[in-house]
């Protein structure tokens, strides 16, 4: 018996890396699984694998999310949603940022996440409940000197997610974001330009990892955590108090 067996899961950027890692966990765990990617091959093939089905399309187009829960609820869901896909943006001086990389790199990872959980939220809440995970990065807990852009879109995403959290808990549905460091990706080999992780004595991490860890906070109890993946050891959870706790807690101004 898998965690998810009879659930939908919809997987984002399921064509490459660790959205492509992602659907083999979560269809080894059970579920019926709809692979969400920019491009139809590579949302063909990872579907195909795991007897899923694909919807090709931009995470930032609202047409996409029709087509995904359409999809899903063919199935009977949608149950469990990674919102997964990204891309790395820019790392080169920020007068030549090219205008529509930027508009690319902020639709995709944050209307990306932004727009599957409107989506997503009132067909979970419809079913009684649902788990959604987002994938950030280390770099949207602290900051990412290499890559402001990308820092920025994954602060978003961080953010986003621990607000959601507490607004979500009402539906049953929970919400928590995976922040993983170096990973042995195609993203990584982009940013790295053609240099190699284990020269620059980075530890890589295997997409297989972190979707494992996508899978543990869509499975288990617990809504806006922010999980980091540092390194083949450890997880560590980083949690801010709440705005609103931290002025609840905050020493009231004399009368
Ligand atoms: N690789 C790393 O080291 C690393 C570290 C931290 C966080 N992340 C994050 O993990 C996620 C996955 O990255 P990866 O390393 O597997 O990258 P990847 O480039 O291997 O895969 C990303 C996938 O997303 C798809 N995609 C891009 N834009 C899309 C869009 N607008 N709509 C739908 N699909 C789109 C691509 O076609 C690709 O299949 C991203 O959010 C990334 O920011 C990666």
């Amino acid at each position: 018996m898998g965690e998810l067996d009879g659930k939908v899961a919809v997987i984002t950027g399921a064509g490459s890396g660790i959205g492509r890692a992602a659907v083999d966990v979560f269809a080894a765990a059970g579920a019926t699984v709809v692979a969400v990617d920019l491009d139809p091959v590579g949302a063909e093939a990872a579907a195909a694998a795991v007897g899923g089905v694909a919807v090709a399309g931009s995470v930032a187009d609202p047409a996409t999310w029709d087509a995904v829960l359409e999809a899903a609820a063919a199935h009977g869901g949608p149950h469990v949603a990674y919102l997964n896909a990204g891309v790395y943006g820019w790392q080169d001086a920020i007068e030549e940022l090219p205008l529509d990389l930027y508009q690319r790199t902020v639709d995709t990872n944050v209307s990306g996440v932004v727009l599957g959980v409107r989506a997503l939220v009132p067909a979970m809440r419809a079913l009684g409940g649902g788990a959604i995970v987002a994938t950030a990065s280390v770099a949207g807990i602290v900051a990412f000197s290499p890559n402001p852009l990308y820092t920025m879109t994954k602060y978003a995403v961080t953010g986003f997610v621990q607000a959601m959290a507490p607004r979500l808990t009402v539906d049953g549905i929970t919400i928590d974001a995976v922040c993983p460091s170096v990973v042995d990706t195609p993203m990584t080999t982009e940013a790295l330009k053609g240099g190699s992780a284990a020269d620059l004595g980075i530890p890589m991490i295997s997409p297989t990892r972190i979707a494992e860890t996508a899978l543990r906070l869509a499975t288990t109890d617990g809504t806006g955590r922010c999980v980091a993946i540092i390194d083949g050891v450890a997880d560590i959870e980083w949690r801010f108090p709440d705005f609103v706790d931290l002025l609840k807690a905050a020493p009231q101004p004399d009368a």
